[in-house]
């Protein structure tokens, strides 16, 4: 990866196994740029209450325009402007408004530098960006620099130097930088991470996520092909957030535990080339991306995760989300289920090679009372409307729910510019894992040293 400087190809970190032997890993590691003088983290940031929210919008193709749906259910929104490269576009979701009985959005169209204009306006507090994986950084960037806070679709960085650039960012200008990952809102993991928050699963030790998703259908709808085009020059997990992030929220990740090093592994590519080859009669030989990807994460305190990307077998969808704890386990696909440790307490379980039933899941009755015992408050709040308005089933709509509710009070975000930095960090390492015979590779502590410096996850109210 010639983007990467690497700091020590072959770090060796000798530890001790006996008197007499001494065991040896190389870790590879990525610059970590010095935080400049008189600059702080943005942990925890509070921001001057806006209690009406100005938006703009930037990437208005498949997904934007339900986002621009989406804000006109939320009270004390005003939607601004609207940015595509396409007039179409900007002109299709203006009509939207306009049926939803909104005043017309400004406008901006015609090239790829249009969006400038945008993040310059001065009657804007947030810019929503849900562009090609390529424009989202620079513009994450240049919003924060025109003093406007931004919400990045995923993933919203695609390198390491895009990571920092948004974290140096958000610290010089104190502006929110939230990625836009939705599926830390659903339902299942919203009860389930507060079941995690409430110790019914115990310690978490161990949590799995994928993005596995047959892109078939949507490969030929993409804005100038940016899709294959990424898949195509790069290895490794590449759409890592919809895993990662809920995985990571249940362990805590900077705000008591951090993600230390990870290693990956994938398959050759067979189903994207073949895919090119029989639909535009294309012949790629070097396709980069595998066709199934799996990378193994270790954090400090001791716990694991697996992540897989799989955009092309014909699977099911699946985001996996598994959660091992030291008194229950949850999972999400394909359906949804817990089991809790109590029945191995049951004296009269008795050594049978035959039971391996022992730990079953609750029955559906059981599940169902969970499921509303912990329901998270801030579904238990709008989980109507949410369902009514979509997006996922309802999760899209939460999550620029919260984005708004927190804006509106000053809040700290639900998700803050170092969980898009350690959601995002997988497609850059995982692509350097690979090219060295699956290495393992340092992913850096983004909060420079203060990842212990909050207690768990709270959602602010
Ligand atoms: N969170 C989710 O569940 C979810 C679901 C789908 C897509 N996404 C993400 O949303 C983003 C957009 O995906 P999509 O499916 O809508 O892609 P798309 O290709 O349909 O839309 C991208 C749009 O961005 C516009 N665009 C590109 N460059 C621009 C520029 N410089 N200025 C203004 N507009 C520009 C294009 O004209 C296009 O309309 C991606 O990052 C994707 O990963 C997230």
């Amino acid at each position: 990866m010639k983007k990467f400087v690497i700091l020590f190809t072959a770090c060796l970190l000798s530890l001790t196994c006996s008197s007499q032997q001494q065991k040896q890993s190389s870790v590879i590691k990525t610059p970590v740029p010095e935080r400049p003088a008189g600059q702080t983290d943005v942990l925890d940031l509070r921001t001057a209450p806006l209690p009406t929210v100005r938006v703009a919008f930037i990437g208005l193709g498949m997904r934007g325009p339900g986002a621009v749906q989406r804000m006109t259910y939320i009270p004390g929104v005003e939607i601004v402007a609207l940015c595509d490269v396409e007039q179409k576009n900007t002109e299709k979701v203006n009509e939207m408004l306009e049926k939803r009985g909104f005043p017309k959005a400004q406008e901006f169209y015609g090239d790829t530098a249009i969006w400038r204009k945008v993040t310059a306006l001065p009657n804007v507090d947030l810019i929503y960006i849900a562009t090609d994986w390529k424009h989202h950084a620079v513009m994450g960037v240049q919003a924060m620099k025109d003093g406007k806070h931004v919400a990045i679709e995923v993933p919203s960085a695609m390198n390491m130097d895009e990571i920092w650039d948004l974290i140096n960012t958000s610290e010089q200008t104190r502006k929110h930088c939230m990625q836009l990952e939705n599926c830390v809102y659903d339902f299942f993991e919203l009860t389930t991470l507060n079941m995690v928050q409430q110790g019914l699963l115990g310690d978490v030790i161990h949590g799995e996520g994928a993005y596995i998703h047959g892109l078939q259908p949507y490969w030929e709808e993409y804005w100038n092909d940016w899709r294959m085009d990424f898949n195509k020059e790069h290895r490794g997990d590449v759409y890592p957030t919809h895993g990662l992030g809920p995985v990571c929220q249940a362990m805590n990740i900077h705000r008591g535990d951090k993600l230390n090093y990870l290693v990956s592994m994938d398959t050759k590519a067979i189903g994207n080339p073949a895919f090119l080859k029989e639909k535009r009669g294309e012949e790629v030989k070097d396709f980069r991306n595998g066709d199934h990807t799996c990378t193994m994460i270790s954090t400090e305190n001791g716990k694991s995760i697996l992540i897989e990307h799989n955009v092309t077998s014909p699977r099911p969808y699946n985001r996996m989300y598994q959660l091992t704890g030291t008194k229950g386990f949850a999972n999400k696909y394909p359906s949804e289920g817990y089991a809790l440790g109590s029945e191995a307490l049951d004296p009269s379980l008795t050594a049978n090679h035959e039971n391996l039933t022992a730990h079953s899941f609750v029955s559906d009755e059981i599940r169902k009372a969970l499921m509303e015992k912990y329901k998270h408050p801030i579904a238990k709040d709008i989980e109507d409307l949410a369902k009514k308005v979509g997006g996922h089933g309802g999760m899209d709509f939460i999550m620029d729910y919260r984005l708004i509710y927190c804006l509106q009070r000053g809040l700290p975000l639900d998700m803050d510019v170092y969980d898009l930095a350690e959601w995002c960090s997988l497609i850059p390492l995982t692509e350097l894992s690979l090219d060295n015979s699956s290495a393992p590779v340092e992913i850096p502590d983004f909060t420079r040293g203060a990842w212990n410096k909050l207690n768990g996850l709270k959602f602010a109210q």
